[in-house]
């Protein structure tokens, strides 16, 4: 059988079903090859000098391990010179980087977490970086930190790279979800999985327990609801998984179902929830919703959120249908 490559595919949305003008196409073949590069890095670690801290914090106050900062930089400076991009926003980083001078701008907005489960690098478990791309409110020529603040639903395409046994590529263009593996000897990404889809139902569910005294009412009743199996309201036994790279937890959910939750809980009761909403759930909610998923922050879809702020923390409830809208429904 012949192979599909990630710039065929990206070729077949843009001329066959004009889905994609070729500048997004090539802004994400950008992205590809600047996670391919982050994979190379992240194979290498402690021979590169991968590991560790990197002595520093980031705007959230978390402190930045060597391959954040490594990470941010590559996928910084495969990006700026394009000319299909206006500015670029990071987890790593306070403000919007605007493209240099030196190079034309073009009319997209890049956002990303260039690397997700931090505290699993130097574990050598799984790791990733997510994406989302938004256009440019037209008329606008000086982006600034306002004209990211995009409802999840202006997303153009969203992402994540899973960097694990193999690299993949995880994308939607809004015409459901494709699955690129990169083939490490050649350099290549090709598709593996098309029109990816999560079953309706699930008995898989990922949650940090341990901040288990800290849930709120909602999410304390659910959980009981699925520890007590069986013998339980809902009939059946479920089974739990938590990686702590939210990546590696969507890709499971993607490819067989489940559902994942980060809540908000009563640790910092002004921080609604863990994950921030630009970069990390409105991307994956995309992917989801295209999947045949669903994902809410306890009372609204996702996607639906008006953001106030780039690095606003937002309460995610992701995966199988049945069991996202149970679990909003308690809220
Ligand atoms: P990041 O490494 O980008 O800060 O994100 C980590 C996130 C997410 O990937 C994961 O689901 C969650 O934090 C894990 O949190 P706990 O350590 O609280 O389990
Ligand atoms: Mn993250
Ligand atoms: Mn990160």
């Amino acid at each position: 059988m012949k192979r599909v490559s990630l710039t065929q595919y990206l070729i077949e949305k843009q001329r066959d079903k004009g889905l994609i003008p070729g500048e997004l196409r090539l802004l994400l073949e950008v992205v590809a090859r600047a996670c391919k590069r982050i994979s190379y890095s992240v194979g290498k670690g402690a021979l590169a000098d991968m590991l560790g801290e990197a002595g520093s914090d980031n705007v959230q106050g978390e402190s930045q391990k060597k391959l954040d900062v490594i990470a941010n930089e590559v996928l910084l400076e495969a990006n700026e010179w394009g000319g299909h991009l206006a500015a670029m926003a990071s987890e790593e980083m306070d403000h919007p980087s605007l493209i240099p001078n030196r190079y034309p701008k073009g009319e997209f907005l890049l956002l990303f977490d260039p690397l997700d489960g931090s505290s699993n690098i130097d574990v050598n478990v799984s790791i990733g970086t997510i994406f989302s791309v938004l256009r440019m409110p037209s008329g606008v020529t000086e982006p600034t930190e306002q004209h990211f603040l995009q409802p999840g639903t202006a997303q153009v395409a969203s992402g994540y790279a899973v960097y694990g046994p193999s690299t993949l590529l995880v994308l939607t263009v809004g015409d459901g979800v494709a699955c690129f593996t990169l083939d490490r000897e050649t350099g290549s990404w090709w598709l593996t999985q098309d029109r990816m889809h999560i079953p309706v139902s699930t008995k898989e569910f990922a949650i940090n327990a341990s901040n288990a005294r800290h849930w709120e009412p909602p999410v304390k009743r659910y959980i009981d609801e699925l520890l007590a199996g069986k013998e339980g309201p809902r009939g059946k036994d479920f089974n739990m998984r938590w990686v702590a790279s939210m990546v590696a937890d969507v890709h499971r959910i993607l490819t067989r179902g489940g559902v994942f939750m980060y809540p908000r809980d009563a640790r910092e009761p002004d921080k609604p929830g863990k994950l921030r909403l630009m970069y990390e759930a409105n991307p994956m909610a995309f992917l989801v919703e295209q999947a045949g998923g669903a994902c809410t922050n306890g009372s609204m879809r996702t996607l639906d959120i008006t953001p106030e702020k780039l690095h606003q923390r937002v309460a995610v409830f992701l995966g199988s249908k049945e069991e996202v809208e149970r679990v909003t429904s308690y809220h």
